[in-house]
């Protein structure tokens, strides 16, 4: 079993998205059975919400729906996750800050490690802005997820 989580600030908007992208195209490869999925959140601020009805809209127009309770990372993902894919930088710092106090080997990489068109570029934070930003990430994302997928699949 591969266990994969992806990780944002709030859980609303970037992550959960991957998350539904990614278990879309597992299934659709037939390799539900080899994968665990999840995603959650650096911060508290949304913890128990479903994610952003901007995030749900964009979701729907590509063909996904998406079912997710947001919760916050916690220390105990080291132990329940082989691959932590982070959105951006601020992720990576927060999430690093739990490591080194977890003293644990790191698993964390960026999300766009795996993204040919900006490799090591963050997933911009879609929240503070229109429309446009919300296709922009799905973009970004489905491109990453193919890619993580052909390497972990
Ligand atoms: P996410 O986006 O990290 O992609 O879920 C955000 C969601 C909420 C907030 C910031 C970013 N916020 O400040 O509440």
């Amino acid at each position: 079993m591969v266990k994969v989580l992806f990780v944002c600030l709030g859980n609303i908007c970037r992550s959960p998205l991957a998350e539904g992208i990614f278990d879309k195209m597992v299934n659709e490869q037939g390799l539900q059975d080899q994968f665990t999925i999840d995603s959650c959140g650096t911060a508290a601020y949304h913890i128990d919400s479903q994610p952003d009805p901007r995030t749900v809209a964009n979701a729907k127009q590509n063909g996904l729906i998406l079912n997710h309770q947001a919760r916050q990372f916690d220390g105990s993902d080291f132990q329940n996750f082989d691959h932590i894919l982070v959105m951006d930088r601020s992720n990576l710092g927060n999430v690093r800050i739990f490591e080194e106090f977890n003293e644990v080997t790191s698993k964390v990489e960026l999300m766009r490690t795996y993204d040919s068109e900006e490799p090591n570029a963050d997933v911009p934070d879609p929240y503070y802005g229109g429309d446009q930003g919300f296709q922009k990430v799905y973009d970004i994302l489905y491109r990453s997820c193919g890619e993580l997928l052909k390497r972990l699949g």
